[in-house]
Parts: C-alpha cells; structure tokens; sequence
C-alpha cells in the first residue's frame, strides 16, 4: 500500500475537521452548535487503530483508504472495526442526528451501551464536557480493550466489558444505546433520571445483515427518543435504522410483536411507553406481554 508523501498536518487537519463537522450535520439536516463543535474536535483518528482503514462503500463492501492519512477517516462514511463480522464505526450523520436527540448537556451522565473502541463516546464527552460523566459499555472483549486504553487517563470516562442491558451504572440523563434490541431492557428505564432520555433503536430480526427480500429499512429497525417524565415515558419515532444486534436486549415474544408492528406501520404516531401489558390492543403500535409503544 503506497503510503501518501504529502500526509496533511495537524492545522490542516483541524480544517479538515470543522469541513467535515458542517457536512455531517448538513447531511443529518441538524442545526445544532454544541454537536457540530464536538464533531469538529474530536479526532477520529485517535480511536480506530493505525491506518489504513476500511472504508464502507455504497454497496456495504469495504475498499482500503489509499494511505494512513487521517484526511480520509473525515468523511461520512462508515469504517470497518471488525469488517469480517459487519461491526462498524457508526454513520456520523445518523449519529449527529440521534446526540442531538438525546441533547446531553454540560454536567450530564451519559451512558454509551455498544460504545465500540469509543469515538462517539468522546464525542459525547466533550458535550458533557470536565463535570460531566461518561459510562461506555461494550460486550465484545477485544473492543471493550481497545476502548479502555483509548480513555486511559481520563476520570470522568468509566469503560466497562460486558452486556448493557445487565450491567449495573448509576442513574443517567442520557442513555445512549447503539445495537439493535427487541425492548428495551429494565434497567435502562430504571436507571432513567426524571427529564433523562434514552435513545433507544428497536429491531427485528431483518434489521441487520442481508436483505434478500429487499424489506425498506423503516419496515425493520426504528430508533426511538424516550424521555422520561415521573413515571411516564414519552415516547417519538426519530429514525428508521439498520443496526447490529444488542445482546441481551433481543427476546423471541418481543420480536414478533416489533416484527408485526412494523409490518402494519404508524410508527411516527406514537408518543409513550408503557411498562404494562393491559393497555388495548388499539391504542398500540406495539404490543407486548408487559410493555407496549402507544399512540396516546
Ligand atoms: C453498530 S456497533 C457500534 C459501535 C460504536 N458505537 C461505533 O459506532 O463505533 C454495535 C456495538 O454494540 C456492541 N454490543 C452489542 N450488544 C451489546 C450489549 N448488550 N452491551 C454492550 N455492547 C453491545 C457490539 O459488540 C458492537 O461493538
């Protein structure tokens, strides 16, 4: 591999940087300054290895970066971090959209489940900035590695090995969870502050890997805002996804009833979750034994 002559500098790389923060959010049609400052800060670079990198490709194939110039990681692109099981750095724009969402704040505690080696965990970081608290969650041993010694020497970030949906952390303003569940597991309700929101993406089991039946993507993942208020949660459908699965928060009852929701649609009309099962049929999106996504 022909390694680039010409490697740009760390001041054209920040240029680079705020190009590719205004792009990003342009492309999630967000208008947010604290995320467009974060994604201009944050060095990609510093989180997904040595170069060169895979990059996705239109057709979900990988093509190597020409070199192990940063420059090519500021696109809005995919990058391989195990290409040979699908795993990914996420889309930046679809991320921009989903932390604007969840509108971490100065002092917050955020709660990064399938934080991967953690690039938006920085980027959540810095949103949260020196007083607030980050706990970055992620199953997968190898990663899980990588992601504590990239926060090395930083307190206020706590990165964990294990399953998200199990593992206990302290109660949070933002969960933040970036794998495909069926429901959305106790204790990230439990663990919820009064106000807090949990950024919660549901799948069925079409929503990752191949799509030999050529199924939209709104018909098998969604990415819901839940906020919580008391003992109420508010519930808003932000986005359709395609998404690895979440281990442990995948169950077969609440696949089939994410799997018939989806099939019948009005996923955009539902604005609460309820931790019970006896809410009608009819006033339901989805509906579960002991939970269920409702219209009203
Ligand atoms: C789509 S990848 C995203 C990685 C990272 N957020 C990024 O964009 O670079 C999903 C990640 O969730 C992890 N994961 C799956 N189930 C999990 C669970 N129950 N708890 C924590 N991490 C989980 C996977 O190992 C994988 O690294």
């Amino acid at each position: 591999m022909a390694q680039s002559v010409d490697r740009m500098g760390q001041k054209e790389l920040e240029i680079v940087r705020r190009a590719y923060a205004k792009h990003v959010l342009a492309n999630a049609d967000v208008d947010d300054a604290d995320v467009e400052a974060a994604f201009a800060a944050v060095r990609r670079e510093d989180f997904l290895g040595s170069g060169p990198w895979p990059m996705m490709r239109w057709n979900g194939s990988y093509r190597t970066t020409p070199s192990d110039d940063p420059v090519y990681l500021y696109q809005d692109v995919l990058f391989g971090i195990i290409p040979e099981r699908g795993l990914n750095n996420g889309q930046p724009w679809l991320h921009a959209m989903l932390i604007a969402a969840a509108a971490p704040r100065p002092g917050e505690h955020v709660v990064h489940i399938g934080a991967g080696v953690g690039y938006y965990t920085a980027i959540l970081a810095h949103m949260v900035g020196e007083s607030g608290q980050l706990t970055a969650i992620e199953f997968d041993g190898g990663l899980a590695e990588r992601l504590a010694a990239n926060f090395a020497g930083q307190p206020n970030v706590r990165a964990l090995q294990g399953d998200g949906a199990q593992i206990a952390f302290d109660p949070a303003d933002v969960i933040y969870v970036n794998a495909g569940a069926t429901r959305p597991a106790d204790m990230w309700l439990d663990q919820l502050n009064d106000g807090g929101r949990l950024i919660l993406p549901l799948t069925s089991d079409k929503g990752f890997g191949e799509n030999p039946e050529n199924i939209p993507i709104q018909r098998r993942g969604a990415v819901f805002r839940i906020e919580r208020c008391g003992d109420e949660f508010l519930a808003k459908w932000i986005s359709a996804v395609a998404i690895f699965p979440c281990e442990g928060a995948r169950d077969t009852e609440s696949e089939r009833a994410l799997a018939a929701a989806f099939a019948k649609g009005g996923w955009d009309r539902v604005t609460r979750l309820c931790r019970r099962g006896d809410v009608p049929e009819e006033q339901c999106w989805l509906k579960a034994a002991d939970w269920c996504l409702a219209y009203a």
